[in-house]
């Protein structure tokens, strides 16, 4: 059981960073539901639905350069942001998903 909720939610992932990785600019129109270990996570960006993009969302960049877009409101969501920038002396990337 434990083992098809694994699959499952890797499926969901997969079908979510296909979906974003497809545009040459990350756009976020809808936000992964499962949560992500901080181990794959490398970096993260914001986006706000003031831009073309119609929802909030934080896009995190995992280890293998892909881009996972999750609820900024959940809270693992908000702890992770806090500890990759605990970990990273580089600010994170907001500016490079400004879509003015
Ligand atoms: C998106 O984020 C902005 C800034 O934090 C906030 O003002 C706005 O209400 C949020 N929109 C939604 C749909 O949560």
């Amino acid at each position: 059981m434990a083992k098809l909720a694994v699959c499952v939610s890797a499926l969901l992932l997969m079908l979510v960073v296909l979906s974003e990785t497809r545009r040459p600019v990350p756009c976020c129109t809808e936000n992964y539901d499962g949560i992500i270990k901080l181990k794959y996570l490398k970096n993260f960006a914001v986006q706000l639905d003031t831009g073309i993009c119609n929802i909030n969302s934080t896009i995190f960049f995992t280890e293998k350069n892909k881009l996972i877009c999750t609820d900024p409101k959940k809270p693992w969501v908000i702890r992770q942001e806090r500890k990759i920038n605990q970990l990273n002396s580089e600010p994170a990337l907001y500016q490079e998903f400004n879509f003015e």
